[in-house]
C-alpha cells in the first residue's frame, strides 16, 4: 500500500456509511487517514457514531452563513487546516459551489441508485415505485450538478419480489461494502 491520503468525511444523517468507512480503514482496507467528520445538522446521529469511534467531529451549520459560497469557503478553510486531499460525502445532503470543488477536486459521493437513474431525494422509494427489477448504489466524483459526475463504482441489487424495507436494507448493505472498496480503487487510480 502507498501513502495514506488525508481524508475528511462529511455527513448529515445516520452515519452508517461513515461507520463502515471508519471500520474498513481501521482494518487496513482503505489507504486513508481520517482527519475529521464534519456534520451540518445538529441532531445528526452521525455525531454519536463519531464519539463512539473516537473520531474528531466538527459541527458547522449552513444556516449560519448568508450564502452557499460563504458556507463552502468556511468548509474549505476547515479542511485546509488538516491538509485534506480527499473529501468523502457520506449522506451529505447539500450541493457544492464551484469554489469548494476547485479546492477539493477529489470529492466522492455515494448515492442509493444506479446513477444516472433516480438522482435526488428518495431514490430508493422512487426506484421501488417504478417497479425496477434491479437497482443499487453508485460512488461517483462530485461535480456542481446534483448526483452527477464521473462514476467510480456501482453495486447492483435485485429488487424483484422485495418489500420496500428489504430493498432499503439490501441497498444499505451494498453501500457499506462498496464505498470503502470504491475509495481504495479511486486512490489507486489517482496514483497510477
Ligand atoms: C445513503 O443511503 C446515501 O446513499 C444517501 O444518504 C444515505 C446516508 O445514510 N445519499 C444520498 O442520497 C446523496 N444524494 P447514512 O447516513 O446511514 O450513511
Amino acid at each position: 500500500m502507498g501513502k495514506k491520503w488525508r481524508a475528511a468525511i462529511l455527513a448529515s444523517g445516520s452515519g452508517s456509511n461513515f461507520e463502515a468507512i471508519v471500520n474498513a480503514t481501521r482494518r487496513g482496507e482503505v489507504p486513508i487517514e481520517i482527519t475529521k467528520l464534519v456534520y451540518n445538522k445538529e441532531e445528526a446521529n452521525v455525531k454519536k457514531r463519531a464519539a463512539r469511534l473516537d473520531i474528531h467531529a466538527l459541527y458547522i451549520s449552513h444556516l449560519n452563513f448568508p450564502t452557499r459560497e460563504a458556507f463552502d469557503l468556511k468548509l474549505v478553510s476547515e479542511l485546509k487546516k488538516d491538509n485534506v486531499e480527499l473529501v468523502i460525502l457520506a449522506g451529505w445532503m447539500r450541493l457544492f459551489s464551484a469554489s469548494f470543488l476547485d479546492h477539493f477536486p477529489n470529492t466522492l459521493n455515494i448515492h442509493p441508485s444506479l446513477l444516472p437513474h433516480f438522482r435526488g431525494l428518495h431514490a430508493i422509494e422512487r426506484a421501488y415505485s417504478a417497479g425496477v427489477l434491479q437497482t443499487g448504489c453508485t460512488v461517483h466524483r462530485v461535480v456542481v450538478d446534483m448526483d452527477s459526475g464521473p462514476l467510480v463504482a456501482q453495486s447492483f441489487v435485485r429488487a424483484e419480489g422485495l418489500s420496500l424495507g428489504s430493498l432499503r436494507a439490501k441497498i444499505q448493505e451494498a453501500e457499506h461494502s462498496l464505498y470503502p472498496k470504491a475509495i481504495s480503487f479511486f486512490i489507486r487510480n489517482q496514483e497510477k
